[in-house]
């Protein structure tokens, strides 16, 4: 018995191989995205509170659990200026992941091309495959001169007018990931309203993954594409629980758009997942309506978060800096991205099997230096992973104890002697 012409189309997500590296080299994990300390109190206790009501050890609405929908749709009418129902205009996912399968599933027919800005999030490509959909991929450019120069996220950049040559009468939508997972790119709004002006024209739907919305650094801010004029009928914008409370193993997402874009999505929810899990949807409102009660003050637990975290940044870009690497400066996420070109390895002498161009020098690292980090070519799809060949994406949620040990590492690599520093 062999597997389906499904799944003989596709090829196992790189984190299985990445996940094997952590277990079985011990390294220094710089990797996945997710901290190796315990979430916040107020969190914990949430979960606490919700596993002793009776009532949340049972299957809950469908589409998700009231008290949960409720606060999500005053927090992000809030936030995006305009009332959600709670019922019809949103749905509760297992994690983002689920968001985006039944995004996909829901609302793309065979030969609708979805636009995917590269580098991505690496499971949009195969979930708009199963979707019998059309991948059309553009990609943020770095500057010219990233090897001479600390370079911010901002920099990267789309072209307008290549974005603009992609869009046609098939294109169903376009998938933006907001602070950007692996850049920590976090568009400007006169970005956003490029794109929105795209989508309005041809009748695009703006998947938007914010799932890293409360993660922002410096000046930069968020901007929600919902929240622009006109976009609200355009526009499915997806959150995690995990990624906003820094619980991902919670693994409950959300996404919240207009009723007609929804109710797809509900229905294939309904059809595969039923319902997601009771205590953590309790838990999770629980959290939300503490943490939306101090929005903006000074006691909120997401601006605390992005401080400590901002300092994490400072503190790898550092290291990177010191020891050759030339790291992109993120405005917002816990990932950093960094070019290891002029860093000698024994390139030639190691025979790793290289399953995506520039992996041989991610498993040497953590093979032989003991730390593990992730390529960015797996954020790129054919033919452009060469774009991603020379850089590799590290995880800064980490303790500060985890970072200096990394640092110890970075700072035994050698220059090459022709290195342009
Ligand atoms: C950009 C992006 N989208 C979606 C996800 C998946 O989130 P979840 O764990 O809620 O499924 C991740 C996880 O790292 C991510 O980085």
């Amino acid at each position: 018995m062999s597997g389906s012409e499904l799944v003989k189309s596709q090829s196992e997500s790189p984190w299985v191989e990445y996940g094997d590296l952590g277990i079985n080299y011990d390294p220094v994990n710089l990797c996945k995205g997710f901290p190796d300390f315990p979430p916040p109190n107020f969190v914990v206790e949430a979960l606490i509170s919700a596993s002793k009501n009776p009532a949340a050890h049972q299957y809950t609405r469908q589409y998700g659990n009231p008290r949960l929908v409720k606060i999500l749709s005053k927090m992000y009418g809030q936030l995006i200026g305009r009332p959600i129902d709670p019922f019809k205009e949103i749905l509760i996912t297992i994690g983002a992941y689920e968001a985006l399968l039944s995004a996909f599933l829901g609302l793309i027919n065979p030969g609708d091309e979805v636009i995917i800005i590269q580098p991505f999030y690496d499971c949009y490509p195969p979930m708009v495959e199963m979707a019998k959909g059309i991948p059309v991929y553009v990609s943020l450019k770095p500057p010219a001169d990233y090897e001479h120069r600390p370079v911010s996220s901002a920099e990267w950049k789309l072209d307008f007018q290549e974005l603009a040559s992609k869009f046609n009468e098939r294109t169903k939508m376009i998938v933006v990931t907001t602070p950007n997972n692996p850049t920590g790119k976090v568009y400007s709004k006169e970005e956003l309203l490029e794109i929105s002006k795209l989508c309005r024209k041809f009748g695009t739907i703006a998947l938007m993954d914010e799932v890293y919305e409360w993660i922002i650094y410096d000046s930069a801010k968020h901007v929600r594409m919902a929240s622009l004029p006109e976009m609200w009928p355009y526009t499915l914008t997806i959150g995690s629980i995990g990624k906003t409370f820094n619980v991902t193993g919670w693994k409950i997402g959300w996404v919240y758009g207009p009723a007609n874009l929804i109710n797809p999505l509900q229905i294939i929810h309904s059809n595969t997942v039923h319902t997601c899990p009771t205590p953590i949807q309790e838990a999770s409102a629980i959290a939300l309506e503490i943490e939306f009660s101090r929005l903006g003050k000074p006691d909120s637990f997401w601006k605390q978060t992005s401080n400590e975290l901002q300092a994490k940044r400072d503190l790898i870009v550092n290291y990177l800096q010191s020891a050759g690497f030339n790291p992109t400066i993120p405005d917002g996420t816990y990932f950093i991205v960094a070019s290891y070109q002029n860093i000698d390895w024994p390139s030639s002498k190691v025979n790793y099997t290289e399953k995506s161009p520039g992996d041989k020098f991610a498993k040497w690292l953590c093979i032989e230096k003991k730390l593990l980090t992730m390529p960015m070519s797996y954020f790129y799809a054919n033919p452009s992973k060469n774009e991603g060949k020379n850089w590799v994406r590290f995880c800064f949620f980490k303790t500060d104890s985890t970072i200096h040990d990394a640092g110890r590492i970075l700072r035994q690599m050698k220059l090459k002697l022709n290195s342009k520093l």
